[in-house]
């Protein structure tokens, strides 16, 4: 894992912003896998901004809820629109998120069957939950799955539930794009702000490898950067 450690979130999210720009620059077809969530925020604002193209750009995101649709204000296909799709010249084709409505497991199916078509990503995008997770794989997720139907933690319900009115708004189970699918990746990009986020970051790159820690499967993976803030960064023994 390549670390890059910056004084503030804004200029953490600014690099992390520049390293897909430059992707997207060198090879205007890539397929690049969109995440969501608070963190991704002030990237995409920083995204938007800048001169590039992603018309020929294929993208995946990485997760839906179950049972929220795309018109849903806290559905990722609402999010992405709102923060990024709206103010880019991406191809409506061109935009691939797992559906949150109709059958999960056949929803997930058909992601699967997507990412064989299209994939593999040449550059991933992912946060990194409180308790380890990337995208919507919690602890316990197999390394080698692929796109799933998985059970929110109680960790992750909470934390989320800030995007909701309250608590039990937030939908129990999402699809998700899995770690086997992730690590397929060519290139990854992991970014991560806040104390919040620290001892997350900590497992991820110190802790011992294993399914308890879903992001400790990134170090299997021969080409991840991760940006941080220095809050997210205090605990590693750089
Ligand atoms: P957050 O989510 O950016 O809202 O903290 C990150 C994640 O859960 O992967």
């Amino acid at each position: 894992m390549n670390f890059t450690v910056f004084d503030t979130p804004n200029a953490a999210e600014i690099y992390a912003a520049e390293l897909i720009a430059a992707q997207v620059q060198l090879q205007p077809e890539s397929v690049i896998g969109w995440a969501t969530g608070g963190t991704m925020l002030g990237l995409y604002d920083a995204l938007r901004r800048m001169d590039v193209s992603f018309k020929q750009t294929r993208g995946f995101n990485l997760d839906e809820y179950v049972g929220l649709g795309p018109d849903h204000p806290q559905s990722y296909h609402h999010y992405m629109r709102n923060h990024f799709f709206d103010h880019i010249d991406i191809a409506a084709d061109h935009i691939h998120l797992p559906s949150g409505l109709g059958n999960p497991q056949e929803s997930a199916a058909q992601y699967e069957r997507l990412l064989a078509q299209y994939g593999p990503i040449d550059l991933q995008l992912l946060g990194i939950g409180q308790n380890g997770h990337i995208g919507f794989n919690e602890p316990g997720a197999a390394f080698d799955g692929g796109t799933q139907v998985t059970a929110l933690s109680d960790t992750t319900i909470a934390a989320n539930s800030r995007f909701f009115d309250d608590k039990t708004q937030v939908p129990k189970d999402a699809v998700t794009m899995g770690i086997g699918a992730i690590l397929k990746a060519r290139k990854i990009v992991l970014l991560a702000c806040g104390s919040v986020k620290a001892d997350a970051v900590k497992a991820m790159a110190e802790g011992p490898i294993g399914r308890f820690c879903p992001a400790s499967s990134l170090r299997g993976h021969p080409n991840v950067a991760v940006v941080l803030d220095q809050a997210a960064a205090a605990h590693l023994s750089l």
